[in-house]
């Protein structure tokens, strides 16, 4: 063997066994600057052409191996030191994970879920409509006559523009018009004859109006029940029942006093009795003992007959009632905020305070009648 195999092969045995320090101590002495088989290299500069090209082959050949042989062990020295690592590594699992940030269920989108989850309780299916509304089934459908304060401009945010059909357009003022949509799908489906209606349509409204109490976007939700034989107590009885299940009390009562509503009549104002307890005012109790009293918390009635012979019922055949009730206000009545207007600040320590967890188990203690 040559000198050059030689020397190779010399390399080759120190790599073997070589651990990282060593390697890079062997590749300088072969293949540094001044290494040993860099000078090699260099001989061939004055070789004649007949040496150089039996040299050259030999000389690269070997500085080749060793280069390669130098990276294959280094890669399989760190390999080997991850292998070690890892095993010696073990995963604290007892440590506690950091919390991620959660956010919140809002009271309004909270007391929507409560709402249909009692109405289902009694057989309401949720109804939805748009939020841009025309003026007809925000108003005239349900018989609120051109001269009702209601339409007028300081009340109603209407739309600079006419839609494609010339219909004027406005932000809906409040949830009824989804009794008209609701009694004209009816009456579209069933061609006219009419089938039983019981839905409840929660969702925003809008009024050009702003205070502690009044906020231009609110919440309402509307009830609407249409049969053959409806009256007046079914309707007390459906909001007895709606408003012991939501403030979770047994002993709330109800007070309807007559009032008007263009769509309903007979029209009724629903008061829920409060009393004070330790100090604080609940809504239940006994609203005539000390401190007790009545609060409103709701409109309702009688479908007038004009408004279902709008939607193409026949009124002499069907009849029923209707509710509408501020979502906002039950929210505050059952949770404690005192200004609406926070509700729609989008302050997330106030969310956080008043929010309620997406995988918290529901608040209501049970159904209607647990
Ligand atoms: N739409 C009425 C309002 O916004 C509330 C209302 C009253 C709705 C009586 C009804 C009802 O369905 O029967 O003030």
């Amino acid at each position: 063997m040559s000198d050059i195999e030689t020397i190779r092969d010399n390399y080759l045995a120190q790599i073997a066994d070589a651990d990282l320090a060593a390697l890079e101590d062997i590749r300088v002495a072969a293949l540094g600057k001044q290494g040993e088989i860099s000078l090699l290299l260099k001989t061939l500069g004055k070789m004649t052409p007949e040496e150089r090209q039996s040299e050259g082959p030999r000389i690269n050949g070997a500085r080749a191996a060793v280069a390669d042989a130098i990276t294959l062990r280094k890669e399989a020295l760190e390999d080997a030191a991850l292998a070690q690592k890892l095993a010696g590594e073990a995963i604290d699992l007892t440590l506690s994970a950091h919390d991620a940030p959660r956010g919140t269920i809002h009271p309004v989108s909270q007391v929507m879920d409560e709402l249909a989850e009692i109405f289902a309780d009694l057989g309401f299916a949720v109804a939805t409509g748009p939020e841009i509304e025309d003026d007809w089934r925000n108003f005239t459908a349900l018989n609120i006559p051109e001269t009702h304060p209601a339409r007028a401009m300081h009340d109603t945010f209407y739309f600079p523009d006419q839609d494609e059909q010339g219909r004027e357009m406005l932000l809906r003022t409040h949830t009824s018009p989804v009794q008209i949509r609701t009694m004209m799908d009816v009456a579209k489906r069933s061609q006219g004859a009419g089938e039983p209606i019981r839905i409840i349509a929660p969702g925003r409204t809008y009024r050009s109006d702003s205070d502690a109490t009044h906020t231009p976007m609110f919440h309402q939700v509307e009830g609407l029940v249409i049969d053959r034989d409806i009256h007046m107590g079914h309707l007390k009885w459906t909001l007895e029942t709606f408003v012991r299940a939501f403030f979770e009390r047994d002993d709330i009562e109800l007070r309807m006093r007559p009032s008007y509503f263009p769509f309903t009549e007979p029209s009724a104002e629903v008061d829920v009795g409060f009393s004070v307890e330790k100090g604080k005012r609940i809504i239940g109790g006994d609203p005539y003992g000390a401190n007790g009293g009545w609060m409103e918390i709701l409109g309702s009635g009688m479908v007038h007959p004009k408004v279902i012979a709008n939607c193409g019922l026949d009124p002499n055949e069907w009849q029923g009632f209707a509710f509408g009730c501020g979502i906002d206000r039950l929210a505050m009545l059952k949770y404690g905020m005192e200004d609406l207007r926070a509700f729609f600040d989008g302050d997330l320590r106030w969310s956080g305070h008043y929010g309620f967890g997406a995988l918290d188990v529901p608040t209501l203690s049970g159904g209607v009648g647990a």
